[in-house]
């Protein structure tokens, strides 16, 4: 459902947003004030920095973007991606696929846009240019209806598991449930006491949010992702605050109910142990895009000096501490 008129125009109430006034202006976001707004996934954007030169400062000198081939259909296409804050870019010109059926990881430093990346594509965000197709069709375009269908294949895991703190264990998983289904309480209990067995808390359904460590509340938040039976989870560094044990056992786990469930997985995360125990696709984020992408086995092989630096945790590289 492309835009025909190039002109800036409503979604049931999402305008798409016209070029902040500070954006630089030599940005593809700033420039001429009075062009009109750019086609959603036509841009064609000038991705220079202001002030830098595409030489050996050029922070994209690793970027290759080369996306090494996974043999199968991509769930998620990030295009020519543009998000900023302010006059602050996060998104600069992000190209990203996401294999199905598969457990990916998107590899990046704090502060990168991991999260933003996930709110843009389940449509919490909006993008300033670029396009981003779930399983084809492009979540911009879409209105508020079919953003709400869309996020019914969706699964959630938030870094805290972001559960409900007034609603039991029980209560917690089922919301998805009563919120998108019309499903009766007894076929819910089934949905419910299978996914919370399946992430080692049958014997928690009554316990409040608070009474759990962290570790048992990524597990909840895990299975209450899951009861909708989503064709796609994301996790937002399901490994944060957890000892390496359990972080080890929820990869584990991750792994387990994907082999069972199967999906595109997204995990999200900037540690090396979960990148080698979970990831079957690995995508290295850095400065707005991806430097590399592609199966993990090649990646951590790989000969771009940077992507090797990262997936190796080396002192010596083009990263520096800046
Ligand atoms: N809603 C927002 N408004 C303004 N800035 C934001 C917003 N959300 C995130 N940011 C900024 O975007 C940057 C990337 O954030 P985030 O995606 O959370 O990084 P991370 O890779 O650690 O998940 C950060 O500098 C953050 O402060
Ligand atoms: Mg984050």
């Amino acid at each position: 459902m492309a835009d025909e008129t190039n002109q800036p125009h409503m979604h049931e109430g999402r305008p798409v947003p016209t070029p902040p006034a500070q954006a630089p202006a030599s940005g593809p976001i700033g420039g001429d004030p009075d062009a009109a707004a750019p086609e959603l996934g036509k841009l064609n954007v000038d991705y220079t920095i202001p002030g830098v030169e595409p030489d050996d400062t050029d922070p994209y000198r690793w970027h290759t973007g080369e996306k090494r081939d996974h043999g199968g259909e991509d769930a998620i296409e990030v295009i020519d991606l543009v998000k900023q804050f302010g006059t602050t870019r996060i998104q600069n010109g992000l190209n990203l696929g996401l294999p199905d059926d598969e457990v990916s990881m998107v590899l990046g430093p704090s502060g990168t846009g991991k999260s933003v990346l996930i709110k843009l594509i389940v449509g919490l965000l909006y993008p300033d240019a670029g396009d981003i197709l779930v399983h084809g069709e492009s979540v911009p375009n879409m209105t508020d209806d079919e953003l709400f269908e869309m996020r019914k294949k969706f699964g959630l895991l938030f870094q805290d598991g972001a559960l409900f703190g007034s609603m039991n264990i029980y209560d917690n998983t089922a919301f998805p449930l009563r919120q998108h289904t019309d499903k009766s309480e007894d076929e819910i209990a089934e949905i419910v006491n299978r996914r919370l067995g399946e992430v080692g808390l049958a014997e928690a359904h009554y316990k409040m949010p608070n009474e759990l460590s962290g570790g048992m509340r990524k597990r909840a938040g895990f299975a209450r992702a899951l009861v909708l039976d989503p064709a796609i989870v994301f996790f937002d560094e399901p490994d944060s605050g957890l000892d390496p044990v359990r972080t080890a056992l929820l990869c584990e786990l991750i792994r387990e109910v994907h082999e069972e469930n199967g999906g595109c997985y997204m995990v999200i995360s900037h540690d090396l142990g979960t990148a080698r125990r979970i990831a079957d696709f690995i995508a290295v984020l850095w400065k707005g895009r991806i430097v590399e992408s592609g199966p993990s086995e090649e990646l951590f092989n790989s000969d771009n000096d940077f992507v090797r630096q990262f997936l190796n945790a080396e002192v010596d590289g083009p990263l520096a501490m800046d």
